[in-house]
């Protein structure tokens, strides 16, 4: 049985003590909802490496700028507790702004260099308010272990850079990409792409093909592979960036090697999409 718990601190509270009877780990998946494929591989991950599996569905303000899609992310918390309790989840919480953030909060969590890069130069205040909610879940939950999608791989690096600055006592796993049958990236997202738009939406995924290609043609210059990528680039999709890096630090490469990886983000009708994946 999944228990669904949508009230605050008050009524989250008992429903980890029903969890803690279990006597396993706890086990967070945090989630703005509307699941997919994705999300449901990582509360599958939590449940078969024997944790109390604990999903929060938040859509978290502190990680939208004004003008940005916050009013319409897509929300849906019914189907979003159907699907996370047929995957095992041992308990949803839903929890509103005003028990994240109460009256009177008024502090966050400031990350360094590895959030001024990537998604954090067209999104300054993402990652700020990543990092924020996610330690005010882990200290609400206490979990020993927190699973993230590789997809957001840079909020990935960061969140394990935090756990390691702050000394927090959680084990962080990530877990590949899900994709769809085509290679699209699966995504909350997506459920706001027009079906006729969709194959531009895969441009990102075609480029990932290319360029693991070349790799293994043994293409290891990436100036000169980025260049051939961004020749091709459709004109209707606006180009954030495309760059290759490295998966630790994240620092720009020029020489190519099997760990880099390519990060892509671009605008697609309001819509954003990112995608990355290591040339080998
Ligand atoms: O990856 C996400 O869905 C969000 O950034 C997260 C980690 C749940 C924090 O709001």
């Amino acid at each position: 049985m999944t228990l669904r718990v949508a009230g605050g601190l008050s009524s989250l509270s008992p429903a980890l003590d029903i969890l803690r009877h279990m006597e396993r780990p706890f086990g967070l998946v945090p989630t703005m909802g509307y699941l997919h494929e994705g999300h449901l591989a990582l509360i599958r991950a939590a449940r078969e490496a024997g944790c109390a599996t604990v999903v929060t569905v938040f859509v978290n303000p502190t990680q939208f700028a004004p003008g940005e899609d916050f009013a319409s992310y897509p929300r849906d918390e019914k189907r979003d507790f159907r699907l996370a309790s047929h995957a095992g989840a041992d308990l949803v919480w839903f929890p509103k702004a005003e028990v994240i953030y109460p009256a009177g909060w008024q502090t966050s969590v400031l990350p360094g260099a590895l959030a001024k890069r990537l998604c954090g130069l067209s999104r300054p205040h993402f990652f700020g308010g990543v990092c924020s909610v996610v330690l005010r879940l882990f200290q609400i939950i206490q979990p020993q272990h927190a699973w993230f999608g590789e997809k957001d791989f840079q909020q990935l690096v960061i969140l394990r850079r935090m756990v390691v600055d702050f000394f927090l006592p959680v084990t962080l796993h990530g877990m590949p990409t899900v994709r769809e049958p085509d290679g699209l990236a699966m995504s909350s997202r997506n459920a706001r792409l027009a079906p006729e738009r969709r194959d531009l939406a895969l441009t990102l995924w075609r480029c990932i093909c290319r360029a693991r290609q070349a790799y293994g043609a043994g293409r290891r210059d990436a100036a000169t592979l980025l260049a051939e990528l961004r020749a091709d680039w459709p004109a209707e999709l606006g180009l954030d960036y495309m760059e290759f890096r490295d998966p630790k630090e994240l620092e720009l490469q020029e020489k190519l090697g099997p760990k880099t990886r390519l990060f892509l983000a671009a605008w697609l009708d309001g819509v954003r999409l990112i995608d990355n994946s290591p040339l080998e």
